[in-house]
C-alpha cells in the first residue's frame, strides 16, 4: 500500500454515535438481558470477542453462564481450515433446535467466516435463524445492529466487502486482570497460497503507536503483568504508515513502560530483521520465546506456498536468534500434505524438525480454502497419506518436546501463575518465560504474580517444579 493512503482510525464521533445506540439499547423496555459469546480461531478473535463483550456490557447486557441461558448468543467464527468453519456452522445449527423452544433467543455471527466471499447470501438463504451477522471490519457496529434486530424485529446481514477499518476506542471486557492482549495491527499482505487470512481479514493496519502504548502505559498501571501483542505478522509492523516507528522500535518504547513481560505473534521468517534479534537480546521485558511457523522444511513447496524464505533462510534466522538469546524457546506451525507434496519432501519437515529442536510444533493437515490459489493447484493428498503424515511428525515432534522438557530439570524459571492446575486443585499453574506450562504446590494468593520456580520433574506436556523460597 502507499503511506500516503494511510488508513485512519474510525473517527472518534462514530464511535460515540455507537455508544449512544448502546444507551438507547440498554432503555429498551423489553431487550435481551443476558449474553454468551462462542469464540473459535486464534488469539485475535479471541481479543476481538473481548472488544464485542465490552461493547455488549455497555449496552446493558450481562455475561451468562453457560450458551443454553443466555438472550443473545453470539459466535465469533473462523475459517482457517475446514473443520473450524463445520464446527462453527453446526453449532449455529444447534441453536436453531433451542430456538423452537426459546423463540425470543437471539442468535448472531461474526468473525472470519462471515467474511468469506459469498457467506453473507449463504447465511441469508440457508440459515434463517440468524437474527445478526456481521464481519470483522464492523465489530463496532454491534450496538446498532442489536438494535435495528430488536427494536425493528429485523435480520440484520451486514457484512463490509472492504476491511479496511482501523478500530479505536471500543470498550474491552478483558478475561483477565494480569495477563492481556494487545493488537497492535490488523490483516495480512502475505497471500501464502493455502490461507484464507487475507481475504477475510483484509489488509495491513498497524496502529498508531501512541495509541499502543497509552493502552499498554494503562494496563501496567492496573498491575498487568503480561502482554501479549497481536497481529497476523507483527514484524512487519509500521510498514504500512508513515509514523517511522518499525517492530523492533516498538518493542523498546513498550520495554520502558515498565510491563514486566512481553510477548508477540506471529512472526514471519522473511521481515525477521537482525534489529529485531538484537531486539531480543537486550529488552529485559520480552520473553524468551520465539513463535516462527516455518510450514514447511522443503524449498520447492515453501516456493509454492509463497512463503518467501528459503530452509536455509530458516535456519539461519534461527541461529542468530540462538546465538543472541541462548536460552530462547523457539515453537512452529507445520502443515503436511500441501498440494504435490512428495514423500521426500514431506522427509525434508521431518528433518528440520530434527534439525531445528523446536520446543513445540502446531502441525496442521493442509485444508483446501475456497478462493485461495493452492486450492485450484493438482495433486491434492489422498486423506490416509496425509493423517499418516501428520501422526509421523507429531510423533517425532513428541519426541524432541520431551527429550527439550528433560533438559530442562535442574534449571531455574520464572512462571506467571495463571490459575489452579487443570487435574489438581491443589496445585498451582502457569507458563515460563519460554511458554512452557509448569505445575508446582502453592497457594492462591500467587494467582496472578512471578514466582521463581526450580524444575523437579517433566511430563508430556508440562513441567513439574517447587518454588523457590526467599527470593
Ligand atoms: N499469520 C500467521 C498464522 C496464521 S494461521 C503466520 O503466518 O504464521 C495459523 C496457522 O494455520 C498457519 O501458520 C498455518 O500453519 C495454518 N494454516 C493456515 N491456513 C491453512 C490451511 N489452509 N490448511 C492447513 N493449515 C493452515
Ligand atoms: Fe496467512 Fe501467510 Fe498471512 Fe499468516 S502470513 S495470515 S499464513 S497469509
Ligand atoms: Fe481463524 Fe480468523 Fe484467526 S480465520 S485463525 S480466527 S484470523
Amino acid at each position: 500500500m502507499n503511506k500516503r493512503d494511510m488508513i485512519l482510525p474510525i473517527p472518534p464521533a462514530e464511535i460515540d454515535a455507537q455508544m449512544a445506540y448502546a444507551d438507547q439499547f440498554a432503555a429498551l423496555a423489553e431487550r435481551p438481558q443476558t449474553y454468551f459469546i462462542v469464540t473459535y480461531g486464534c488469539q485475535m478473535n479471541a481479543h476481538d470477542s473481548e472488544k464485542l463483550a465490552g461493547t455488549l456490557e455497555r449496552m446493558g447486557l450481562t455475561a451468562a453462564p453457560c450458551k443454553e441461558e443466555a438472550d443473545f448468543v453470539l459466535h465469533n467464527t473462523c475459517c482457517i481450515r475446514d473443520n473450524a468453519e463445520r464446527k462453527a456452522l453446526g453449532n449455529v445449527t444447534w441453536l436453531k433446535e433451542i430456538k423452537k423452544q426459546r423463540p425470543h433467543l437471539l442468535i448472531g455471527i461474526c468473525g472470519c467466516m462471515v467474511q468469506e466471499p459469498g457467506m453473507a447470501e449463504t447465511l441469508l438463504r440457508r440459515y434463517p435463524f440468524v437474527d445478526v451477522a456481521f464481519g470483522t471490519g464492523n465489530i463496532h457496529r454491534l450496538p446498532e445492529f442489536l438494535l435495528k434486530a430488536v427494536e425493528k424485529r429485523q435480520r440484520v446481514i451486514a457484512v463490509p466487502e472492504e476491511q479496511s477499518t482501523l478500530i479505536e476506542g471500543l470498550p474491552i471486557k478483558r478475561e483477565s486482570s494480569f495477563q492481556n492482549y494487545v493488537t497492535i495491527m490488523y490483516g495480512c499482505n502475505n497471500f501464502c497460497s493455502y490461507c484464507i487470512v487475507p481475504y477475510v481479514r483484509g489488509r495491513e493496519r498497524s496502529r498508531n503507536p501512541k495509541d499502543i502504548l497509552k493502552e499498554i502505559e494503562n494496563l501496567q498501571k492496573q498491575g498487568v503483568q503480561e502482554i501479549m501483542l497481536l497481529g497476523q505478522n507483527v514484524n512487519s509492523y509500521g510498514n504500512d504508515n508513515s509514523f517511522g516507528v518499525t517492530f523492533p522500535q516498538l518493542l523498546h518504547e513498550i520495554g520502558k513502560t515498565g510491563i514486566p513481560r512481553v510477548r508477540f505473534m506471529t512472526s514471519h521468517p522473511k521481515d525477521l530483521s537482525d534489529e529485531l534479534i538484537e531486539e531480543m537480546a537486550v529488552n529485559p521485558a520480552l520473553c524468551h520465546h520465539f513463535h516462527l511457523p516455518v510450514q514447511s522444511g522443503n524449498n520447492r513447496i515453501l516456493d509454492m506456498m509463497n512463503r518467501r524464505y528459503t530452509r536455509e533462510i530458516y535456519l539461519d534466522r534461527v541461529r542468530k536468534l540462538r546465538a543472541a538469546v541462548p536460552d530462547i524457546g523457539i515453537s512452529t506451525d507445520l502443515i503436511v500434505a500441501f498440494p504435490g507434496e512428495t514423500e521426500t519432501e514431506f522427509e525434508d519437515t521431518l528433518a528440520l524438525s530434527n534439525e531445528v529442536r523446536w520446543d513445540s510444533a502446531f502441525t496442521f493437515i493442509y485444508s483446501p480454502r475456497v478462493g485461495t490459489k493452492a486450492a485450484t493447484l493438482p495433486g491434492q493428498i489422498d486423506p490416509d497419506v496425509a493423517s499418516r503424515r501428520i501422526e509421523k511428525l507429531i510423533h517425532q515432534q513428541d519426541q524432541i518436546t520431551q527429550e527439550i522438557f528433560q533438559s530442562l530439570i535442574g534449571t531455574k524459571v520464572n512462571v506467571l501463575v495463571s490459575g489452579h492446575a487443570r487435574r489438581d486443585e491443589t496445585e498451582l499453574t502457569g507458563k515460563s518465560e519460554r511458554n512452557i506450562s509448569v505445575n508446582f504446590r502453592g497457594t492462591q494468593d500467587l494467582i496472578g504474580h512471578i514466582v521463581p520456580v526450580q524444575i523437579t520433574a517433566a511430563s508430556k506436556t508440562t513441567l513439574r517444579g517447587e518454588i523457590i523460597k526467599g527470593e
